[in-house]
């Protein structure tokens, strides 16, 4: 899907920003009562991708959803497992492109799009789920039809990775999706750089990925790097990876038993490491977004001066 020349949500004005934050607790509130959401209403599925046609299901609207720009009624769901050890889930708006990360700034495989050919899609939802699968793949989704969310689970185990909540909320300025996790189990490292007091994320922490030219010295503040991906790593050791590539500003919620990512435009497109050691889930991940430039040697030991304390 081609992406807008003038990326007008991109950016988001001061105003939005305000707006948001008034109306983001009526928001999630309304997206946290059931209502809303998708529903899948026609599918194809040809060996190791699947798209799917998802409706609005209508819900009332509020002032405060208002606010947020108009929902999405029809979503285009494409997903692939582009090689052994990564799965592409990418949801974007049916009826009009929308702010993608450019491919000049990650050359990646175009998603596949098989919506041309899938039969005309009907009003009624569909009923149960879909599986994709491949034999040398680890990773296994499943799309539940109605109401939509989707399962990744690791098939050697049958950990689930990642299991969204129905109720997804795609509207014009805000995005939002919660997937539930372990909490006693999972891990979690990354999403951005911040100073927060541990490298493994805490529980009830709020990430926010908007970078900021702020010095390190002061704790619990983002800074100036922003990549969408966490490590979850799992008893007895098994490792894998999450990325939602957008470049949109975002809060990345971390409850324990539960990821929400509240984003400001754009379209949720994840991909999925397998590992399952956490150096394979860097190095799935970097093959896909670059790798980091070698540093000469002689640059090293850069001398850095600690001020005195007095
Ligand atoms: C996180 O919040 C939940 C709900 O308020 C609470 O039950 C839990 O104890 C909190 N966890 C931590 C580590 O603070």
């Amino acid at each position: 899907m081609a992406t807008p020349s003038a990326p007008a949500d991109c950016s988001p004005p001061l105003m939005i920003l305000l707006l948001l934050l008034v109306f983001l607790p009526l928001a999630v509130s309304c997206g946290d009562d059931g209502s809303g959401g998708y529903d899948v209403v026609s599918l194809t599925q040809s060996g190791s991708a699947l798209s799917a046609r998802l409706e609005l299901v209508l819900a009332g609207e509020t002032p405060a959803d208002a606010a947020l720009g108009a929902g999405a009624q029809r979503l285009c769901l494409t997903a692939s497992l582009e090689t052994d050890s990564r799965l592409r889930v990418r949801i974007t708006d049916g009826d009009r492109p929308r702010w993608e990360v450019p491919q000049d700034i990650i050359p990646r495989p175009a998603p596949e799009d098989d919506l041309h050919n899938a039969p005309p899609a009907s009003s009624t939802p569909l009923q149960g789920s879909r599986v994709l699968s491949a034999a040398g793949s680890d990773l296994v989704l499943t799309v539940h039809a109605s109401p939509f969310r989707f399962t990744v689970s690791r098939r050697s185990t049958g950990d689930v990775l990642f299991d969204t909540a129905p109720g997804l909320v795609f509207r014009d300025k805000y995005l939002e999706v919660t997937s539930a996790l372990p909490a006693g189990r999972a891990s979690l490292y990354g999403l951005g750089e911040q100073t927060k007091g541990s490298f493994r994320l805490r529980h009830n922490d709020t990430f926010t990925l908007w970078n900021a030219d702020i010095g390190a010295a002061h704790v619990d503040v983002n800074l100036y790097g922003a990549h969408p991906f966490y490590m979850d790593v799992r008893p007895p050791g098994a490792a894998h990876g999450v990325l939602l590539l957008s470049s949109n500003g975002m809060d990345v919620l971390y409850g324990g038993s539960y990821v929400t990512y509240k984003v400001i435009g754009g379209v949720l497109d994840f991909y999925f490491f397998a590992g399952p050691s956490p150096l394979a889930v860097v190095d799935q991940y970097t093959q896909l977004i670059g790798r980091p430039a070698p540093m000469p040697y002689w640059s090293l030991p850069v001398p850095v001066r600690v001020p005195e304390r007095v």
